[in-house]
């Protein structure tokens, strides 16, 4: 019983490390879809322009993306492979070398192929979404999700750099803690100080886009992210529905032989 309940327990526990996310922020949730090519190609070119030079997606070839998001390989030539010695078969490396990385953000930043694997891509999607200010890091930032991290705000052009503002907290039964009276969600305490100073971010130097079109553009990445991870799955999703056809049908046979096999016995 014992040996079942530690087998039950080790099971789970994936289940409960997904589940956190270490910093206590709630994960913004998204709906991927690999079916949405535009949003695919839109992926590629931001990750191509904004996140490549440091991070490399080395388990996958230029190839894949053109086949399976329909670019032209011309278009992935001009505008996706920056690379000029690379050809279209090779892996999408980079040339950042690893000695210089340490040195520049005190970790080499990681390969992202299989990223959404690893974190999920709602951790992803609220990743990039959630730098905001803090002096005292390296780079100025730090971010909700992934604190202290090594990474400095790429996109902060486009977002805008974010800044804390006093946020909601939870109540002991779950629930936002809010005024009895005016039913506003509770942000000071009685000494007027606030009781989760940085459970907000409000953006404080416009960006060029709007948080729509930012939003837009972070799901775009993770979208292409998501696809990286697993290249297979429009293929898997697309095969599956003749095996569980195949199956359907199989099982006329089988219960027809079944029937056979039983016919003098009962
Ligand atoms: C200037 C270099 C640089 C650029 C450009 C950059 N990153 Fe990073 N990134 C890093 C570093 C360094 C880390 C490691 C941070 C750490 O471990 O503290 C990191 C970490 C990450 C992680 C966390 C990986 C993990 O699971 O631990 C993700 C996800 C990520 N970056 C996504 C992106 C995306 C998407 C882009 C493009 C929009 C991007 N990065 C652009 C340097 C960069």
């Amino acid at each position: 019983m014992k040996k079942f309940f530690t087998a039950v327990v080790l099971t789970l526990m994936p289940l409960a490390t997904l589940a956190a996310t270490g910093s206590g922020w709630e994960l913004d949730r998204i709906q991927v879809d690999v079916n949405d090519h535009e949003s695919l190609q839109r992926g590629a070119r931001h990750y191509m322009n904004y996140c490549m030079g440091c991070h490399s997606l080395q388990y996958e070839r230029y190839q894949r993306m053109a086949t399976a998001f329909n670019i032209p390989e011309e278009m992935v030539e001009e505008y996706l492979k920056f690379d000029p010695s690379a050809r279209i078969g090779d892996l999408m490396q980079n040339a950042m070398r690893d000695a210089d990385a340490k040195q520049w953000f005190g970790v080499v930043p990681p390969d992202l192929t299989l990223a959404s694997r690893a974190r999920g891509v709602d951790w992803l999607y609220t990743y990039l979404r959630t730098f905001y200010a803090d002096p005292s890091r390296p780079y100025g930032v730090n971010n909700k999700v992934f604190p202290d991290v090594g990474m400095p705000h790429v996109l902060v052009e486009l977002q805008g750099l974010q800044q804390c503002a006093p946020g909601p907290v939870r109540a002991a039964n779950g629930g936002i803690r809010r005024d009895p009276i005016t039913n506003k969600e509770l942000l000071y305490g009685e000494d007027g100080e606030p009781l989760n100073p940085c459970g907000r971010l409000e953006v404080v130097q416009a960006g060029l886009l709007s948080s729509a079109e930012y939003d837009q553009l972070v799901y775009d990445l993770v979208n292409f992210l998501n696809f990286m991870g697993e290249p297979m799955q429009q293929e898997r999703q697309r095969i599956g529905v003749y095996v569980l056809l195949f199956l359907a049908l199989l099982f006329v046979f089988a219960w027809l032989l079944n029937r056979e096999y039983w016919k003098d016995i009962r």
